[in-house]
């Protein structure tokens, strides 16, 4: 079952067509790769769905639900999260701290219930809480806890960004570069964390990657881009020998 279906979808930037009719269907509980080389269009597809830019063509659909023109602040309530290609914390707060404030979305309460710390506040905040240490457990981060980001290494403050995004429990996880930085033991970690958020949590997955060998052990299905185009979809074998794609990264 397809639980994002993008159909057609199109943007573009001043001259620049980023995304020119791109149609593709992520299905439930898979973990799906978007490649291609630099400035192909794959930032911009998950700024599509996360609602940041307007299609100018096309149509989106979450679950069923037409999201083509929802508001971004709505993405987050309906199941979507993502992570960005620069990591985008708050450098002076605490892990655990960075993580409530991604809980917070969520929020149903008030200011005046908050005022009074109504009963219905309280459970909220506690069930804030308690997402943010069982991810922090899933995420083996029990360690960094209570450390600030900036003092932080690199490796770790990626790995912080994708358990606030767990945080808001989505269904759909979208990931951009998820490796980049990383060094090659810390990249095998991500593989191995990718299953366990598929399979512990039930989440499915999108992600931009570069790293190919990342690709080829995580992802069931891969969508190739040049040029704001599809090139290939398939399996990460079909599409890593698809010769448009070969051409794309190496040149006629
Ligand atoms: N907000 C914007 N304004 C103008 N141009 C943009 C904007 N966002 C993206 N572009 C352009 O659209 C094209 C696709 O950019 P995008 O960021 O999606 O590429 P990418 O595949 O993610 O590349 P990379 O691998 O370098 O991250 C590029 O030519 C980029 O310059
Ligand atoms: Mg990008």
């Amino acid at each position: 079952m397809s639980l994002l279906v993008a159909e057609g979808i199109s943007v573009s930037f001043g001259g620049v067509k980023a995304v020119q009719d791109v149609s593709f269907s992520i299905n439930e509980g898979e973990v799906f790769s978007i490649v291609g080389p630099n400035g192909a269009g794959k930032t911009t597809i998950f700024n599509l769905i996360s609602r940041i830019y307007n299609t100018t063509g096309g149509r989106l659909f979450f679950d069923g639900v037409d999201i083509t023109r929802v508001p971004a602040h709505s993405i987050a309530h309906l199941g979507i999260a993502r992570t960005f290609q620069n990591t985008e914390l708050f450098d002076r707060e605490t892990v655990l701290k960075n993580l409530l404030i991604g809980a917070h979305i969520h929020r149903t309460s008030n200011v005046l219930s908050d005022l009074f710390f109504l009963p219905g506040v309280r459970r909220q905040e506690l069930a804030f809480r308690k997402a943010a240490e069982d991810v922090i457990d899933l995420l083996d981060l029990r360690s960094y806890r209570d450390q600030v980001i900036a003092n932080l290494p690199y490796g770790v403050r990626k790995m912080v960004e994708i358990a606030r995004a767990l945080c808001l429990k989505p269904r759909l996880l979208l990931l951009d570069e998820p490796s980049s930085g990383l060094n090659p033991e810390e990249t095998e970690d991500l593989s191995f964390w990718l299953e366990d958020i598929v399979e512990d949590l039930g989440i499915t997955v999108a992600m931009v990657e570069h790293d190919m060998k990342l690709v080829g052990q995580a992802s069931d299905r891969v969508l190739a881009m040049a040029d704001g185009k599809v090139i290939a979809l398939g399996t990460p074998a079909e599409v890593q020998t698809h010769p448009e794609v070969l051409r794309a990264y190496l040149g006629d």
